[in-house]
């Protein structure tokens, strides 16, 4: 039967209830080889790895769940599933890359990915170009005959920088390559990157989809079986596969994604709203609030805000530092899209892999503070943070 709403598919998706015993939760196969019928079936099955099951880096049931299900919530054809999303990233840059070719990439990305595209990557030849998406001109200039893949991320880690996908997409496709759009910050239920022209999508799943901070996994969707076949290969050579319990553990995530989004996207929007109203706060960059300077774009190309706030203390880095330390609901750790709120410092933590120059050309300040606004009580998060701010002196 179709599926009417996102919600549903969600909750049901791919998943059809276990004939046999009626179990109305995936199995976990942590099998890591599995047996042939004969030397024939074996030898047919190599020839064909994802028509059977032969070893786990190449196959699995629990996995096949997870791909199929985060194809059909981004509506692509394929998906993939990999250890984390760095694996994810890597595999794709690999797959459709090699020494000679070059790749245009956001200058305003998560800090690993930034790392990985810096140092191992242009370690394989392959020349990684930063622009600036927001202006088609510097992202057209950048591509040439070399050009294998746009790759952005939006809104951005940490900025909340918004990108205009259609028009990163039709720059792409008049050159006859890919846009990968990076949509961890807001996940299928508020973004669907494909309708707005991206070819590959992925996930750090560890994230939102993930949704508890207990798994570390990476997702990519898309349409070309070309592309697919690529990055199946990578998956099988490199080897950065989920495990079958992570994935097991994200498929439980991703029932209850839309009711922890909406929970997240409702505390985040009140915290920016004290935010935005508090003296010791010189700016928030929040997509649900009028003053963030996409915001008319982020209502084009999503349907909720989000979790994430970026903002600038008053009294820059040593304030910052002090509100960090002095916080108690909210906890100062890396990561994002977890119930519980987390609190973090771009510029010394999750993008210290920037230079200096590139950390204020992106806007990265000493005083920006990251916060992903987890499922407490909206009050006692804004309690927390006021008291915090009192000890800065704000
Ligand atoms: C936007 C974004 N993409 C990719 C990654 C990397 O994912 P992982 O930590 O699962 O390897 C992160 C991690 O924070 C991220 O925030």
């Amino acid at each position: 039967m179709e599926h009417k709403h996102f919600q549903t598919l969600l909750v049901h998706g791919e998943h059809v209830l276990d004939s046999a015993t009626g179990a109305i939760a995936p199995p976990i196969y942590p099998s890591s080889t599995f047996a042939f019928k004969s030397a024939d079936q074996g030898a047919e099955l190599f020839r064909s790895p994802l028509d059977g099951y032969i070893y786990t880096r190449m196959g699995n049931p629990t996995i096949d769940i997870l791909r199929n299900k985060i194809a059909l919530l981004e509506e692509q054809k394929h998906g993939l599933a990999f250890a984390s999303g760095m694996a994810a990233i890597h595999a794709i840059l690999v797959a459709l890359a090699g020494s000679g070719d070059s790749v245009v990439i956001s200058d305003t990305v998560y800090g690993g990915t930034a790392a990985l595209c810096n140092r191992t990557i242009p370690n394989m030849g392959i020349d990684m170009r930063w622009v600036d998406c927001n202006n088609p001109d510097e992202v057209e200039k950048a591509v040439d005959k070399t050009t294998k893949l746009i790759f952005v991320e939006t809104p951005a880690n940490p900025t909340m920088k918004i990108i205009d996908m259609k028009a990163i997409a039709d720059i792409a496709h008049k050159h006859g390559i890919y846009l990968v759009v990076d949509n961890t910050f807001q996940t299928p239920y508020l973004q669907k990157p494909k309708r707005f022209g991206a070819d590959i999508v992925m996930h750090s799943a560890t994230k939102y989809l993930g949704g508890h901070g207990d798994l570390v996994a990476g997702l990519v969707t898309c349409d070309d079986d070309d592309v697919f076949t690529e990055l199946y290969r990578v998956v099988c050579d490199i080897g950065g596969i989920i495990s079958p319990f992570n994935a097991w553990l994200l498929l439980r995530g991703i029932k209850t994604l839309h009711v922890r989004m909406d929970a997240h996207c409702k505390n985040a929007m009140k915290i920016a709203e004290f935010l935005e109203e508090h003296p010791a706060v010189e700016t928030v960059w929040y997509p649900g609030l009028k003053s963030h300077p996409q915001y008319e774009l982020g209502q084009k190309q999503m349907t909720g805000p989000g979790g994430v706030i970026a903002f600038e203390v008053k009294g820059g880095k040593e304030a910052g530092k002090i509100i960090m330390d002095s916080v108690h609901v909210c906890t100062l750790a890396v990561s994002l899209g977890d119930i519980d709120t987390l609190i973090q410092h771009p510029a010394s933590m999750t993008h210290s892999a920037y230079s200096k120059e590139d950390l204020e050309k992106t806007g990265i300040s000493p005083g920006l503070i990251r916060l992903s606004v987890g499922l407490e009580h909206p009050d006692d998060l804004i309690e927390d943070l006021k008291q915090a701010f009192k000890k800065a002196g704000g």
